[in-house]
């Protein structure tokens, strides 16, 4: 009679085999989850111009006296030729969103979730071959670099921002949403400047470091940029949280569902 226990080398071979003991596809399923929660509000929230006033759809992401913009539409991109149904997101959102999507912990991490490819480390994936990210489509992800230096434009944009979000009708104050558009400033920053193609781009690929132009100043960058490398899922995680939070936190402010606790007196 034919065995029904597939022997080892069967196992080794099937899809999803694993010798793991742990929960590896806790992981997985929780960061796949999460970006799919991300996209799907982020994507409603950048369309959505609805909330606000029919003559003013601007109080969907701005608040009254022009304190808070979402960061969503940061920098606000509205010519008047253009009509108010489209939203002034779509200039923006390109390029945080290729920044995301090509990002090598981003990467990792949707092809684990959502491509099963592998679904985890030490985890029998379906592909008989690999041929990395050397091969069509999936060397295109080297636009990455080109992304990141689109980024680091948005890095002094969103702290104008957050500077701008300290005052209202020309008066210095703060609130509850300054604080909020200065902290996703400042977690955007340490996300970009954790960046492995930055740190890279700074001072990786040095033949001859001594001779190489401005090697102190570099070399500086390249510790500070480390601390933030370190820590990139951290701060890819936190910065991606705190964004679609803020854009929550202006949309319901401006929209009077929440009120904004500042010095100013409420609104
Ligand atoms: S590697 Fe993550 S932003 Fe560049």
């Amino acid at each position: 009679m034919a065995s029904t226990v597939p022997n080892a080398q069967a196992l080794e071979a099937r899809y999803g085999s694993t010798h793991r003991k742990d929960r590896w596809w806790v992981e997985p399923l929780v960061t796949g989850s999460g970006l799919l929660i991300f996209v799907i509000y982020s994507t409603i929230s950048a369309m959505l111009l609805g909330g606000g006033s029919a003559d003013d759809p601007m109080v969907a992401y701005y608040t009254e006296g022009h304190t808070y913009l979402s960061p969503f539409f940061e920098p606000l991109i509205h010519p008047d030729w253009l009509p108010v149904w489209i939203s002034p997101a779509l200039f923006i959102l390109w390029a945080p969103l290729g920044f995301r999507t090509t990002c090598y912990y981003y990467r990792k991490t949707y092809y684990r979730a959502y491509f099963l490819s592998p679904p985890g480390c030490a985890v029998r994936e379906p592909a008989g071959s690999y041929s990395g990210e050397s091969t069509f489509p999936l060397i295109i992800q080297n636009i990455h670099r080109w992304f990141m230096y689109v980024a680091i434009v948005f890095v002094p944009i969103l702290f104008v921002g957050a500077y701008k979000s300290f005052w209202h009708d020309g008066e210095f104050g703060i609130g509850i949403g300054s604080i909020i558009l200065t902290l996703n400033a400042v977690f955007l920053t340490m996300y970009t400047i954790g960046c492995h193609s930055l740190r890279h781009w700074v001072a990786g690929g040095l033949n001859q470091f001594s001779r190489t132009p401005f090697r102190r100043l570099r070399y500086r960058l390249w510790e500070i940029f480390t601390v933030a490398n370190e820590q990139h899922r951290r701060w890819a995680w936190t910065s991606l949280i705190w964004v679609g939070l803020s854009d929550l936190y202006v949309r319901l402010v401006a929209n009077d569902v929440l009120t904004d606790f500042n010095t100013w007196g409420n609104f």
